[in-house]
């Protein structure tokens, strides 16, 4: 089966990356040539556990290759993957310029019956309008079929999941489409993955809800935690007790300094506009939505509350990506919190694994440290904001020696309560 994957950033390369390790040929396209550039070297532009091995490997096997050149994918393929960004407008909506662009060039080149298959985001409806647009652009000179195939690959594990999804979702209008789709997904339905076969408008659907639930989930701890904290109790054991209930289960019940990302923020909001557009208030997500705002500003109060005032003071950070294994920070809780400390007039010192590049871009002022001994040097409080394996098991003696205060504030629960207090530490983590 040769397959087209029209756009290269995290979905478009996992995707292609694991499918060319099913056997498939893949031809992925990005119209960024310094990111074909890049990936034609075997490199990976961005940082995924796995992703650069099953590129190397791919490429040498003949699988995987990469253009710049939609015209030469499209003619070459019979299935053409859709999986370029659809980032947020101001209005919560998601800006689906680059998606009908993308989709205009590639029925421009349509020749024969191809299959198109969004695996973007996007809002229900729009895999009938995108018909519309493709049925305009052939004129008749070809037919296709159009499929929805939304992804549900974490960051940071996006290899592992496509592997060992939880299921695939196939929205498609027709039997020859499915079939196809089948075939591509073969090596998952041997290992007994569910495939769920749906409209297109569901499997559109089930994506935003499956995405907004998380959400939830999320800010329900969230909030379960703040009313921990008053009442005494420990959020960590309310979310055991409550997640050993199969009906809720013990996933995304982690407590923290809010979601981030490039999908939850985006995705919540974009529920909402899509709502409202039918008259429909999603008020669950609204207060999602404003749970997860009113956390990061708490984060900042809860560091205050350690500290006293910051002016003058410096916080030492110890994570910015949006959560480990990645170094992406779009949305991440790291910058509310680092820029609402430096409008307080904090200096920040701070150490990322991997998003210290990224991290560049978006603060001023911040001081990049080697690691985290020499981000807890001469600072008056250690803040952990996102948990990176290598923060779990600091040698806290020596922490605490470089620490001007024994302050450590813990936004992901990573240190016992008890033990850090007992070091002689003033301690506090999130709902407990
Ligand atoms: C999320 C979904 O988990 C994927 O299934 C989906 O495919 C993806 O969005 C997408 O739409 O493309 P991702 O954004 O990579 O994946 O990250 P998650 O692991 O879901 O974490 C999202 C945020 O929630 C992070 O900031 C994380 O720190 C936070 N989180 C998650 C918590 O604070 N507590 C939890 O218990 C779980």
């Amino acid at each position: 089966m040769k397959i087209c994957m029209i756009g290269s950033g995290y979905v478009g390369l996992v995707t292609g990356a694991c499918l060319a390790e099913f056997g498939m040929e893949i031809i992925c396209v990005d119209s960024d040539k310094a990111k074909i550039a890049t990936l034609e070297k075997g490199e990976s532009p961005f940082y995924e556990p796995g992703l650069e091995d099953l590129i190397e490997k791919n490429m040498k096997d003949g699988g995987l290759s990469f253009s710049t050149d939609t015209k030469k994918g499209v003619r070459a393929s019979t299935v053409i993957f859709i999986a370029v960004g659809t980032p947020a407008n101001s209005d919560g909506s998601p800006d689906l310029s680059h998606v009908e662009a993308v989709v205009r060039e590639v029925a421009s080149y349509m020749n024969e019956y191809k299959i198109i298959v969004l695996k973007s985001t996007v809002p229900v409806g729009t895999g009938k309008w995108i018909k519309g647009v493709i049925e305009e652009e052939v004129k008749g000179a070809c037919t296709f079929d159009l499929v929805s195939n939304p992804e549900f690959l974490r960051e940071g594990a996006a290899v592992e999941d496509f592997f060992r999804p939880d299921r695939v979702v196939i929205g498609a209008e027709n039997e020859k489409a499915i079939e196809a789709m089948k075939e591509i997904y073969n090596a998952l339905y041997l290992i007994e993955t569910p495939i769920v076969i749906t409209t297109i408008e569901t499997a559109e659907m089930i994506k935003y809800a499956s995405n907004a639930f998380l959400a939830t989930k999320v800010s329900f701890i969230n909030e379960i935690a703040n009313l921990c904290e008053l009442v005494g109790a420990d959020v960590h054991d309310v979310a055991r007790g409550m997640g050993l209930d199969g009906r809720i289960g013990r996933k995304f019940l982690h407590p923290g300094p809010g979601f981030g990302g490039s999908c939850f923020p985006k995705d919540t909001k974009a529920l909402v506009h899509i709502g409202r557009e039918h008259n429909c208030e999603m008020e669950i997500v609204q207060s999602t939505i404003r749970v997860n705002e009113r956390q990061r500003e708490r984060m900042i109060e809860k560091i205050e509350q350690m500290v006293g005032d910051v002016r003058g003071k410096t916080i030492g950070i110890l994570g910015l990506a949006f959560k480990p294994n990645t170094d992406d920070m779009r949305e991440a809780s790291s910058i509310p919190i680092i820029q609402g400390l430096q409008a307080k007039g904090a200096r920040i010192k701070a150490y990322d694994p991997e998003a210290m590049e990224a991290a560049k871009k978006v603060f001023k002022d911040v001081v990049y440290c080697k690691g985290p001994y020499e981000v807890a040097e001469g600072s008056h409080a250690l803040v952990l904001v996102t948990e990176w394996n290598q923060f779990r098991l600091l040698n806290l003696e020596r922490i605490k020696g470089l620490l001007l205060e024994p302050v450590f504030v813990d936004l992901r629960n990573v240190y016992e309560p008890l033990h850090m207090r007992e070091m002689g530490f003033r301690y506090c983590g999130v709902g407990r």
